[in-house]
Parts: C-alpha cells; structure tokens; sequence
C-alpha cells in the first residue's frame, strides 16, 4: 500500500489518501484537545493507545454484525479504513447523567438513566457543534428520515455491546460519541473512532468520582495521570472479547 497526499488533518487524527481509493490510511496523533479545541495539549503515547481501543473494539464489532469501516492496524498509530463520506453528525448515547447534560439539564453527575438517551449534535466547529432536534437534522439536510431511524438503532445496538464489553473489563460505560459515514453503496457504517477521547469511562472498583475517571476528562479537567489512564484502559480492553 504506497500512502498518497494528506487529506484532512484533525485534531486528534490525520487522513492520508492512499492507492487504493477505497481505503484511506489514519494515523493518531498524541495531540489532544478539549473544549472546542479551546483547550491544547498532548498526552503522551494517545495515538497508540486510542489506535489499538479503536481497533479492537471496530473489530469486535464487526464480528458482533456492526458494519465499520476498519480494515486493519498496519502499525501502532495507523488504521486502514474504507473511504466514507461521512456525515456531520455526531451521535451521543448517554447511560448516565454526565457533561453537557448535567449542564443543560441540570441532572446530577452519576444518575443512571432509565434507558439510554440518545443525542445528535451538528459536527460544526463553527457553530460549537450545537444540539440537534430530530427536524432540525431534516431541516438541515444532514439525513434522510430513514437515515435517523437506522443511526438511532445502530447507536442503540453499539450501546448494547460496548456497555457489556467495558463491563466485563471492570469499566463503566457512561457515555460516548459515534460518527457514520456512507460506503460507496451509500450504506451507513460506523466510522472515526471509539477510545477514551470519545467515552466517559468509569473505573469501576473505585467509588472516588476523581479517581474513577479513566477517560479524556483527565485532560479536560486537569485530574493528572491522563497517559496512565488511557493505558490501562488499553491494557483491559485488549484481553477482552465478547
Ligand atoms: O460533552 P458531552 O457531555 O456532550 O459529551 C458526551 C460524550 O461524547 C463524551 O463521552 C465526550 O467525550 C464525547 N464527545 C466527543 N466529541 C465531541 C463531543 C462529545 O467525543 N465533539
């Protein structure tokens, strides 16, 4: 495989083209952000670590019938993927009260919720990536009405299968964030990633809400050992199959 000319760089991943233009190569960076990149810094070993999560948990999906676009981890902070278009979308399934929706709803932080509440947010930097309404998503064009229905149950079946895989790893999983994207058959898998930048992670021997914490919220609130954590996180889930 020869790898061609950038084609996007994020904020914590770059997009290379390569010679086949079905598969796209993504290479995970240590940098990390937070807060609408407000927030800047780098935690060292996070792409090879969010690289191999990512991976594992693409892959254990794919074999528990979740369409991804992985393909395979030629290296520690590369992923080959299928080329998809992806939609600006982001779509957050939420098991317990944390983040945005203690802020915005007052919730308390740990209210475990009655079933999962899933979310749409409109992937804008711009605009702060804001809350969507199911009419504001058809409003906007970002999806078809049959493409809500399917993005609503995929996120609910992933939901399913990452909250018993992380369990079975001791972890909590309280909420996270999927992006999808559409294959050249213009069918929906699910696409970027899935690590500790994009979950809330809950330790789950450990009763402390600081020291529970095994995910980005390290970073974005300055908790410490935010490599430590996103290692051990690594270290669990790669013994683990569902
Ligand atoms: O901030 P909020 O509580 O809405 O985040 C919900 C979940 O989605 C968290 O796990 C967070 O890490 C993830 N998220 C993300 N990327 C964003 C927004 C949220 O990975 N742009």
């Amino acid at each position: 495989m020869t790898v061609r000319q950038k084609l996007y760089e994020g904020k914590a991943k770059i997009l290379y083209a390569t010679d086949d233009p079905q598969v796209l190569l993504t290479y995970f960076k240590d940098d990390a952000t937070a807060f609408n990149a407000q927030k800047r810094g780098s935690i060292e070993g996070k792409g090879a670590f969010n690289c191999a999560i990512a991976s594992h948990l693409f892959q254990q999906l794919e074999a528990n019938g979740i369409a991804t676009h992985f393909i395979d981890q030629p290296s520690a902070n590369e992923m080959r993927v299928r080329a998809v278009q992806i939609l600006p979308v982001e779509v957050v399934v939420r098991n317990i009260a944390a983040g945005s929706l203690c802020q915005q709803t007052g919730l308390s932080l740990g209210l475990v919720l009655q079933q999962p509440l899933v979310e749409f947010y409109y992937k804008n930097d711009a605009l702060g990536d804001p809350l969507l309404t199911r009419d504001r998503l058809l409003l906007l064009a970002l999806a078809t009405p049959e493409q809500v229905d399917q993005l609503r149950t995929m996120a609910l079946q992933i939901n399913d299968f990452l909250k018993s895989f992380f369990l079975q790893c001791g972890i909590t999983l309280v909420d996270f964030k999927l992006e999808f994207g559409l294959d050249h058959h213009q069918k929906i898998i699910l696409a970027d990633e899935i690590s500790p930048d994009t979950c809330r992670l809950w330790n789950q021997g450990e009763a402390d809400p600081t020291q529970r914490v095994m995910d980005k919220d390290r970073f974005r609130h300055d908790l410490g050992d935010v490599a430590l954590a996103y290692r051990q996180v690594m270290e669990r889930v790669l013994q683990q199959t569902l």
